[in-house]
């Protein structure tokens, strides 16, 4: 083969950039010393393009062929619900998380789903042995005779399986550890990922086999490798959660046959991955709304409302320059809030400590927190509790007035449907809104007029 004799080049570990020779800071993603060294990916790129073997013909597009519904769904409720309905036929979908998430447990439980309808289903597992995938199904107790397991890393290898078997889902974990023997750089390298995944998704896309190509994230939560990856693949699926927690988060960071908003939520237990339904409630388990500093906000999350508790803790700071601290919220939309607070509200922060928290660990990066988190500071800072049963709905601009926000409804509906009886949010113009059964609603049209009325400001 030509290429074997090809030249080496350095690629960037971040984004995939090549340059023929070595760069301290990498021109496109400007990640700082990020080159190793490679095969040039484009000396060997011929060789896969002739891989479909069937000479394309150009087609008038309305003669082509679609069936929309003809979606292969996983028999994972949540799991469909984020993809968008289920799996379109020759999609490959790129499955990232931190270790011990609970990438394989999903997967394979979508497996064994797929499977116990009849359809073969192969899991190329390329981290663990065959026994002790059988183990881990043994305890999520799957079982389904059409589940074929294949411990291999070898490309070719796994190409020939995929052609023998041709499942109707194929599972990939993971793609860090796909090799191909002609390319001479090392398993899990950025030339070898990116061929790899490539030489996989075509197989997929001319056989119409869906697949899962579970991947690693670094630890700033990006997926490990490189970036081209996201691009390649058609559905880029994040598993997320705090380790100490049981909750596990799903959601689509891009989706190419369905909307990217969806949450998939589940419940990590000894049986696997359960969904879990009910889950506008699951962050509030420990909310007590008689503490001074706490304030809920119903979130919106694609069509989904979760209802979550906002922290805050002011307290008087020693030094020239307070701390703040920021857990689940965008840190510059919260620097900004107490800037409004301090300016636009008269609460005097300056010489305070402020610490901000959404419990459970999610992240609410939504403005329409931002109402919330800005009684929560007030309450703190005067030491002052906010009355029960009550959620706070809002954006907050930099002149301190409380905007309007997204499916304000639904949010409203879902808090009474939890019992709140109270909601703070921005003044209506139109009244198309719905005022839920049993239910106050407080409109404000400024952020100091709202903290007057709750005397959180003289
Ligand atoms: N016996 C058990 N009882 C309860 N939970 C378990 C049990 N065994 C494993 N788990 C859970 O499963 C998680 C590991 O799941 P899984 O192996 O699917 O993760 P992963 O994302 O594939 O990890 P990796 O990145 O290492 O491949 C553990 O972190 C733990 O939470
Ligand atoms: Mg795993």
């Amino acid at each position: 083969m030509g290429s074997k004799k090809a030249k080496l080049v350095f690629v960037c570990r971040e984004c995939g950039h090549s340059s023929v020779k070595w760069l301290g800071k990498c021109p496109q993603c400007n990640a700082w010393n990020s080159y190793a060294e490679e095969i040039d990916p484009e000396a060997i790129r011929p060789s896969r393009r002739s891989m479909l073997n069937t000479p394309s013909k150009p087609e008038a597009l309305r003669e082509i062929k679609a069936n929309a519904a003809n979606r292969l769904k996983t028999g994972i409720g949540e799991l469909d619900r984020v993809l968008g309905g289920g799996l379109v036929a020759g999609s490959a979908v790129l499955f990232a998380g931190a270790p011990g998430i609970g990438k394989s447990t999903l997967t394979l439980q979508a497996a064994n789903k797929v499977a116990l309808l009849g359809n073969p289903v192969l899991y190329i597992t390329g981290e663990e042995s065959a026994e002790q995938i059988k183990l881990r199904a043994t305890r999520l107790k799957c079982d389904a005779a059409e589940l074929f397991v294949v411990a291999e890393t070898n490309l070719d290898a796994i190409r020939n399986h995929l052609a023998n078997i041709k499942p109707a889902l194929a599972i990939v974990d993971s793609v860090q550890t796909l090799y191909d023997q002609e390319l001479p750089s090392a398993p899990g390298s950025v030339g070898q990922v990116r061929e790899c995944a490539a030489a996989i998704i075509m197989q997929a896309k001319a056989s119409g086999t869906p697949v899962f190509l579970v991947g690693h994230v670094t630890k700033d939560g990006n997926v490990a490798g490189p970036r081209t990856l996201e691009h390649m693949v058609d559905t880029v699926l994040s598993f997320e959660g705090e380790k100490y927690q049981s909750y596990r988060l799903l959601r689509a960071s891009k989706n190419r046959f369905g909307g990217t908003g969806e949450l998939g939520v589940f419940e990590m237990r000894g049986d696997g991955l359960a969904e879990v339904e009910n889950a506008s409630r699951i962050f509030l388990d420990e909310y007590d709304h008689a503490r001074p500093g706490c304030t809920v906000v119903p979130a919106a999350e694609g069509t989904r409302v979760l209802l979550v508790e906002v922290q805050a803790l002011v307290t008087r700071s020693p030094m020239a320059n307070p701390r703040r601290r920021f857990t689940g919220l965008d840190q510059n939309r919260a620097h900004m809030l107490l800037a409004v607070l301090e300016r636009r509200a008269g609460l005097r922060l300056a010489e305070f400590e402020v610490y901000l928290n959404i419990v459970g660990g999610v992240q609410v990066e939504e403005p329409a927190a931002d109402l919330a988190a800005c009684f929560a500071v007030a309450s703190s800072a005067r030491e002052i509790k906010l009355p029960p049963s009550t959620v706070f709905i809002g954006e907050v601009g930099l002149s301190g007035e409380v905007r309007n926000v997204a499916t304000l409804q639904q949010r409203l509906d879902e808090s009474s449907k939890l019992g709140f009886t109270q909601a703070v949010i921005p003044r209506q113009r139109g009244n198309q809104l719905r005022t839920p059964r049993d239910m106050k609603l407080i409109q404000l049209a400024d952020l100091r007029e709202g903290l007057e009325k709750f005397f959180l400001v003289e």
